[in-house]
């Protein structure tokens, strides 16, 4: 992703944080194509931004790392209602490097970590007890500082196509799209 791209989408995401009336500031949504063809849309938490792409962390083995092992190819909106911004993101997803999956594992809270480790994501409940029962108990028994497991890392969506929409109130959004030709990054204005 070029520069201007990149600066852009920061530059647009800091404005949203710093205003932000929500919690999950960095909330973003993922969606990845399941094994029927269908696709399927969750929120994750925006890690970073840079040329490279956009980075977010989970683990492989849940639906979403499985979808995105037998297709890479991933799509990421985020609305941010306080500023008026609708930013899309089409691309490929691809493992981060265990070093960085290691330094966001380490900005986990313990308790974040202990969910990580003590469950397995998006796989059927089926034990007797509760899972927050489960969990308390794993947190009595747990050791600190708590390792990274191999299965839990993070994917960077390498864009292929960006799309930044100025929202307006009589429905004639500023919609700016930008998509990489093979060669360079292409900028084209759509109608609203
Ligand atoms: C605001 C918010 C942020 C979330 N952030 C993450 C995240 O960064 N990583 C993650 O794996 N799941 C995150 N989740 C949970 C996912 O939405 C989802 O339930 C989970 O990853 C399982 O999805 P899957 O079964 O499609 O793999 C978040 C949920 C919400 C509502």
């Amino acid at each position: 992703m070029n520069a201007l791209i990149t600066n852009k989408f920061q530059r647009i995401w800091q404005q949203a944080k710093e205003s932000s009336p929500l919690k999950q500031q960095s909330a973003v949504c993922i969606s990845t194509i399941n094994q029927s063809g269908y696709p399927e849309s969750r929120f994750v938490d925006l890690k970073a931004v840079s040329t490279v792409g956009f980075t977010f962390c989970t683990a492989y083995n849940s639906a979403k790392g499985r979808q995105i092992e037998m297709n890479p190819k991933v799509s990421l909106v985020a609305w941010w209602d306080h500023i008026g911004y609708q930013v899309r993101v089409v691309g490929t997803a691809a493992r981060i490097t265990n070093e960085l999956a290691d330094e966001y594992w380490n900005t986990r809270s313990f308790e974040a970590q202990m969910s990580t480790t003590t469950f397995a994501q998006s796989r059927e409940w089926t034990a007797d007890s509760a899972p927050l029962t489960h969990f308390e108990q794993a947190l009595a028994n747990a050791e600190c500082p708590v390792q990274r497991p191999a299965f839990w890392g993070g994917y960077t969506i390498k864009p292929q196509a960006v799309e930044f929409l100025t929202f307006m109130s009589n429905r004639v959004h500023q919609r700016e799209h930008f998509s990489w030709d093979g060669t360079s990054w292409q900028k084209r204005l759509l109608q609203p």
